[in-house]
C-alpha cells in the first residue's frame, strides 16, 4: 500500500491488518508516556483546502504520538479544481520536505490527482476529497463497531452485523467509503435518506436502499449511523421541505431511539446538528458512541501513517 485514496484500494486483509495494528496502538495509548518513536524525524505535512476541526486535529495528533513533525497547511479559499494550482502547491511541499501529505478537498478526485500526477513522490492519504471518499473515517467506525458488536475479536471482521446509514447520503463522501469498507468486512448495510438525498446511482451499490427511517428500524439493526445534513453544499435548496418536516421522517428522536435494540450504538461522524439528524438527548445517551469515535480516529490515523510510512518494518518499534 503506497497511498490511501479510496476504500477500494483495499483487500480484506488489509483493511483486517491496518485495524489490527490501530488496537495495537490504542494499546499503547493507555500508557503514561503516549508517545512513541516509530515516525521520529518523519515530517507529515496536513494539506486542507477545505474546513475541518476533528479531522486535521486527529491527523496532528496521530502524527505526533509517533513522534512525526507536523506542518499544518490551511489553503482554504485556493482552487484545487485548476490543476495548476495543486500543481504549485504539491512542488512547495516536495521542497519543504514533507514524507506524507494528508489532503482535504472539496473536489472528488484531488487526492488521487497529487498521488498519480507524478508531481510528487511521496505517499497521499485522503482526508475527504468532495463527496467521494473518506477513508480514515470509514477505517475509523469500522474500529469503533468491531469493538462494540465483535467484542474481543481484533483479527475479525463485521459479518453478520447490520449497520444503517441514514441522512444526506447525497454529499456524504462518509457513507460512501462506509458503504465499502463495511461490505467488504462482511457486514449487512441498510441506507436511507429522502429520494432527492440519495445519490443515483446508489441501487448499484451493495446494500439495501430505503426512503423510510421507520421500515430501517424494524429491521433491527446493530448499529444506526446518523449523517449530518450538509447544508453548506446544498445552494439552491429544494433538497427537503423543511427542517421539521426532516425531523418527523429522518431525525433519530428518543422514540425512534428507544425502538432500536437494546444492544444497538449510535454513531455520527460529527460535527452534528443537535435537534436536526439526531436528537441532544440520543447524542448524548449511553448508546451513542460519537466521543469514542473521535478516539478511534487518532488510533486509526496512528496505524495508516505507520504502515505508510514505517512499511513492512518490524512493529517492535511501536513496544
Ligand atoms: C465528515 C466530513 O468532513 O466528511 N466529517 C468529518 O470528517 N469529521 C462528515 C461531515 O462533514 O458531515
Amino acid at each position: 500500500m503506497k497511498h490511501l485514496i479510496s476504500i477500494e484500494d483495499l483487500r480484506r486483509e488489509d483493511a483486517i491488518a491496518l485495524l489490527a495494528t490501530a488496537e495495537h496502538m490504542a494499546e499503547t495509548q493507555e500508557r503514561s508516556i503516549r508517545k512513541l518513536p516509530a515516525l521520529l524525524g518523519s515530517t507529515v505535512v496536513n494539506l486542507f483546502f477545505e474546513d475541518s476541526t476533528r479531522t486535521r486535529i486527529s491527523f496532528e495528533a496521530a502524527a505526533k504520538r509517533l513522534s512525526a513533525d507536523v506542518i499544518n497547511f490551511s489553503a482554504k479559499g485556493s482552487s484545487v479544481s485548476k490543476g495548476e494550482s495543486l500543481k504549485d502547491t504539491a512542488l512547495t511541499l516536495q521542497a519543504m520536505g514533507a514524507d506524507l501529505v494528508v489532503v482535504r478537498s472539496s473536489s472528488s478526485g484531488a487526492a488521487h490527482r497529487l498521488a498519480h500526477a507524478g508531481w510528487i513522490d511521496q505517499p497521499i492519504v485522503n482526508a475527504g476529497d468532495g463527496a467521494h471518499q473518506h477513508p480514515t473515517q470509514a477505517l475509523l467506525d469500522a474500529f469503533t463497531l468491531r469493538r462494540h458488536l465483535r467484542p474481543g475479536n481484533v483479527h475479525g471482521d463485521l459479518a453478520g452485523a447490520h449497520i444503517v446509514i441514514v441522512g444526506d447520503i447525497l454529499h456524504s463522501r462518509v457513507a460512501r467509503s462506509n458503504v465499502q469498507l463495511l461490505t467488504l468486512l462482511g457486514a449487512d448495510v441498510t441506507l436511507v435518506a429522502p429520494p432527492a438525498l440519495m445519490p443515483v446511482g446508489a441501487s448499484g451499490w451493495p446494500c439495501r436502499i430505503l426512503d423510510d427511517l421507520d421500515e430501517a428500524l424494524a429491521l433491527k439493526p446493530d448499529a444506526i449511523m446518523m449523517l449530518r445534513v450538509q447544508r453548506e453544499r446544498m445552494i439552491g435548496g429544494g433538497f427537503f421541505p423543511t427542517e421539521g418536516e426532516y425531523v418527523r421522517r429522518y431525525g433519530l428522536t428518543d422514540i425512534r431511539a428507544d425502538r432500536l435494540p437494546e444492544h444497538a450504538i449510535v454513531l455520527h461522524p460529527g460535527p452534528i446538528n443537535r435537534g436536526l439528524e439526531i436528537a441532544g438527548s440520543v447524542a448524548d445517551s449511553p448508546r451513542s458512541v460519537i466521543t469514542e469515535q473521535v478516539a478511534a480516529g487518532v488510533v486509526v490515523r496512528m496505524s495508516v501513517l505507520y504502515h505508510l510510512l514505517a512499511g513492512d518494518q518490524t512493529q517492535e518499534q511501536t513496544r
